[in-house]
């Protein structure tokens, strides 16, 4: 018996249709594969939509979405709507109204990958960031006070919740016993200078720790640990941080990991939902031009696959990744991969092997 899931996919601005494409067409030859079965139901969300319609996510679809096993994500952000308006009422929309409260970012470099780091390979980059997902700067507490006029004053707060901060902190815990790998968990936060939201993440993280005595810990500066993750990435194993920092450290994760043409992500509610999405937005710039990397949304498919438990389906897509990316692409980057998108979506699946 095979079980079925029902998926959501939401294609997305700029590229994000083209790389979503190629994510369930390996989806499609994957499950063929491993006898999974899933339904996949399309979402017309983002730029597009709103400008003809004025729509951005209406609650009906949020509820829908609600009841679906998983969601992918192609990309959110098109270059005719005002930055912040898409972003924030689909994409973070979605992440608070499904409390989707851990953003799971695992760098790896595949063999076969080009690191700007010099000296260091695929056993030196291959760690996961636990970043919280729905608090922090991103909640959205603030206000202007006298705007336009040279007296304003700008507010934006971070908002961080016991429960939001210990939720993430136990995640991370049971994350990294289960990743089974160096069992040490890195606290990233900035007590020097953010003396209430960082001292709650240290107390909690303390706190946790207790009940985790297998786990060693460290605590690094987020301004000292993206100097640590260039210059000795291999201390990592599981790095777990607040909303902002997290954003941040990823997109240095992504590059020494080979860049935004692999980097995938996943938006996670342990008890519920969960989306799944490449790291990279919708660069407009290559959208349509068969050009764009879909191998970051391929792994977020695969992230999305070992979210379901079908361990196998997702082992078997990681290994055809690898592959690829150590036979077949001459660079990861955009337009210098040696092969178009579709292209490389079916080398993906002419590895699956169906
Ligand atoms: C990300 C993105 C988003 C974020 C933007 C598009 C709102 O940068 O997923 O990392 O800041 O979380
Ligand atoms: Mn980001």
């Amino acid at each position: 018996m095979s079980n079925t899931y029902k998926i959501a996919v939401i294609p997305g601005d700029g590229t994000g249709p083209e790389v979503v494409a190629e994510a369930l067409k390996a989806l499609e030859a994957v499950s063929r594969k491993c006898t999974v079965n899933l339904q996949f139901k399309k979402f017309g969300l983002g730029g597009d939509l709103y400008l003809k319609e004025g729509v951005l996510l209406p609650d009906d679809v949020l509820e829908e979405l609600r009841t679906m096993d998983a969601i992918l994500l192609g990309a959110i952000g098109h270059p005719d709507v005002k930055p912040g308006i898409l972003e924030t009422e689909i994409l973070l929309r979605l992440r608070f109204k499904l409390d989707l409260y851990i953003n799971l970012r695992p760098v790896t470099l595949f063999p076969g990958v080009y690191t700007p780091l010099k000296d260091k390979g695929p056993e030196d980059i291959d760690f996961v960031v636990v970043r919280e997902n729905t608090e922090g700067v991103y909640a959205g507490g603030g206000g202007f006070l006298k705007k336009g006029s040279p007296d304003e004053v700008a507010i934006q707060e971070s908002i961080n919740t016991r429960k939001g901060v210990e939720r993430c902190i136990r995640y991370a815990f049971e994350f990294c016993r289960k990743r089974d790998k160096k069992r040490h968990l890195t606290l990233c936060a900035k007590t020097n200078v953010l003396i209430y939201e960082s001292d709650l993440w240290n107390r909690v993280f303390q706190e946790v720790h207790k009940d985790y005595r297998d786990i060693n810990t460290n605590y690094q500066h987020v301004d000292a640990l993206c100097m640590w993750m260039i210059k000795n990435p291999e201390q990592f194993d599981v790095i777990v941080t607040g909303n902002m920092f997290g954003d941040i450290i990823t997109d240095i994760g992504a590059i020494i990991q080979g860049g935004l043409g692999i980097a995938a992500g996943g938006n996670i509610n342990p008890e519920g939902a969960a989306m799944f999405e490449p790291i990279g937005g919708s660069s407009p710039k290559y959208s349509g031009l068969n050009q764009i990397n879909p191998l970051a949304t391929i792994s977020a498919a695969q992230m999305m696959l070992d979210y379901l438990q079908e361990e196998k389906a997702a082992s078997v897509l990681q290994e055809a990744i690898k592959k690829v990316v150590k036979n077949d692409l001459k660079s990861l980057g955009a337009g210098n991969m040696g092969h178009g998108t579709r292209e490389v979506g079916d080398l993906v699946v002419s590895h699956i092997g169906v």
